[in-house]
């Protein structure tokens, strides 16, 4: 079995990252032969969908697949193929991150029929979100992040399956506040929470990865 976490952040190694690897981690407690890997979408160069319309053509041969070649494309033929997938973005500017977008586009968009009738035929592999952010919970349902999260996870459920996600909320982001212009924020307050609350957000992560292979091995 082989399940990818792809991290949508930048950094390597930050918010984002440890919690998709907690993810991995979960999974692996469950399957500790499971093949797993994270990809960081940051890591080399690609493009979202150029429209060309490959993945629509009657008949075509590359019907319901993106045929866009660039470094991509070989590790998104495996991830089409993959048991479970746990998705991973920081919030920028209220939605996630451009690359995490361009990733979804060629990822979803081959499976979407432009038909009435007809559907694509995919793997439909359990999938789940975890979003990072700045902001503390309250003030994410005042901008409405999560009516934007949960009408885009409406469209990839009804193409895949119950999709579960986990928000992450006043994420520590420099290791040095003082350095930075950042009066807007309590560094005091956001190391505390990171002290207590981030490790309870890995947890909550590595479950999501214990379920995630529990219903990779259910076909959930
Ligand atoms: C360009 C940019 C835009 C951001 N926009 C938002 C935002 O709209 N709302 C928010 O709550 N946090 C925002 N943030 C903060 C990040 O979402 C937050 O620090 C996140 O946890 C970083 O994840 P990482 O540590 O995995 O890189 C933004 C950060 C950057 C760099």
């Amino acid at each position: 079995m082989k399940f990818f976490a792809v991290n949508g952040s930048p950094r390597p190694k930050c918010n984002t990252a440890q919690l998709l690897d907690k993810a991995l981690e979960g999974v692996k407690s469950v399957f500790p032969d499971a093949e797993t890997e994270r990809v960081n979408l940051y890591d080399f160069p690609f493009h979202g969908c150029k429209s060309c319309f490959a993945c629509k053509i009657k008949d075509g041969k590359h019907y319901g697949r993106c045929v866009q070649k660039d470094d991509l494309k070989p590790i998104l033929d495996e991830i089409v193929q993959a048991d479970g997938i746990i998705l991973g973005s920081p919030i920028y500017l209220s939605d996630v991150t451009g690359n995490m977008r361009c990733f979804l586009e060629r990822f979803v968009f081959p499976f979407v029929a432009y038909s009435k009738t007809e559907t694509v035929e995919h793997k439909k592999m359990p999938l789940a979100y975890i979003y990072t952010m700045n902001a503390s919970e309250e003030i994410s349902y005042q901008l409405g992040y999560h009516d934007i999260h949960d009408h885009f996870e409406m469209g990839l459920e009804r193409m895949f399956s119950k999709l579960e996600h986990l928000y992450v909320y006043e994420t520590y982001q420099f290791k040095d506040y003082s350095r930075y212009v950042s009066d807007a924020f309590d560094e005091k307050e956001r190391k505390h929470i990171r002290k207590t609350q981030f490790p309870k957000d890995l947890e909550s992560a590595f479950e999501i990865g214990k379920r995630i292979a529990i219903r990779a091995e259910q076909h959930d």
